[in-house]
C-alpha cells in the first residue's frame, strides 16, 4: 500500500473519490457532506490532501481544509474503499494527513466534526479533545458546507451551537500533560452520548 502526499498525477482519483464517499453516505444514512470532483481535485493540486493506491488502485483519501484566516485546519473528506477497510488504512492515512497538516500549518488548531466512532477513536488517539461548536471555527463558509448533510436541520434549530457530531479539538498551544495522554478512548461513552443526541435531537419521522 502507497501512501502518499497527492499531486497532480493523482487528479484522474477525484471522481472515484466523491463516488465512494457519496456511496457511504448513503450506507450510513447519516451525515456526510457531498463533493464534487473540482473540489478535490483542487485539493489535489494545492498540495492539500493525502491518498492511499494499492497497485494504481483508489483505496483511500482525506484532505486539508483551511478556516479564519488559517487559525483553524480540519482533516475532512476521510474515506476508504470498502474493499480496504478493517486493515488499519485510515489509521495510517489520519496520522498522514495530521502530520502534514502540522507541518504545513504549525500554528493552526486542528479540529474535526463527526459523528463516525472509528474518526472519534482516531482523533483520540492523535490527541484530539472534545470541545463544544463555540470552540471551533466560527468561518461561516466552514459551516456553510454542512447545509449537504441530511442533519442540517437539526444545526439550524440549535443556531449553530451543536448538532449530531461531536467537535474535536487538537491545540498545539496546549501541551500533552501526563493525564490527557493517559486518558482512553472509551467507546461505550462516545456510543452513549451518540444516542443521547439522536433522541434529542432527531425529529420523530427521521430514523
Ligand atoms: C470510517 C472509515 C474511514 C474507517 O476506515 P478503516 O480503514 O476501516 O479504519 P481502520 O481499520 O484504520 O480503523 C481505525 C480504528 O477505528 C475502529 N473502527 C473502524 N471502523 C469502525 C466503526 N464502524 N465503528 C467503530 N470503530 C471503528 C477500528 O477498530 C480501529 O481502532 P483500533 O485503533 O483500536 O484498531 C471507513 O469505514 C469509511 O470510509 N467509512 C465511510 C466514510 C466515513 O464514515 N468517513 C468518516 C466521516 S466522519
Amino acid at each position: 500500500m502507497k501512501i502518499v502526499i497527492a499531486d497532480k498525477s493523482h487528479t484522474v482519483y477525484a471522481d472515484i473519490i466523491c463516488k465512494t464517499i457519496e456511496d457511504a453516505a448513503q450506507v450510513r444514512g447519516t451525515g456526510i457532506a457531498k463533493r464534487q470532483p473540482t473540489y478535490i481535485i483542487s485539493k489535489i493540486e494545492n498540495g492539500n490532501a493525502v491518498i492511499a493506491l494499492k497497485d494504481n488502485k483508489f483505496a483511500g483519501f482525506c484532505y486539508i481544509e483551511s478556516w479564519s484566516h488559517g487559525k483553524f485546519v480540519a482533516n475532512s473528506g476521510l474515506i476508504v474503499h470498502p474493499d480496504f477497510r478493517n486493515q488499519g488504512l485510515a489509521k495510517q492515512i489520519k496520522t498522514v494527513i495530521f502530520e502534514h497538516s502540522r507541518t504545513k500549518f504549525p500554528n493552526a488548531k486542528v479540529f474535526s466534526i463527526t459523528t463516525g466512532l472509528a474518526v472519534m477513536k482516531m482523533n483520540s488517539n492523535l490527541g484530539y479533545k472534545p470541545v463544544t461548536f463555540s470552540e471551533l471555527t466560527d468561518d461561516q463558509s466552514f459551516w456553510n458546507g454542512c447545509q449537504t448533510c441530511k442533519n442540517y436541520d437539526v444545526l439550524q434549530r440549535t443556531e449553530q451551537k451543536m448538532c449530531l457530531c461531536t467537535g474535536m479539538l487538537y491545540d498545539p498551544s496546549k501541551k500533552k500533560g501526563k493525564e490527557s495522554s493517559n486518558h482512553k478512548y472509551d467507546k461505550k461513552v462516545w456510543t452513549r452520548l451518540k444516542s443521547i443526541k439522536q433522541s434529542r435531537f432527531l425529529k420523530k419521522d427521521k430514523t
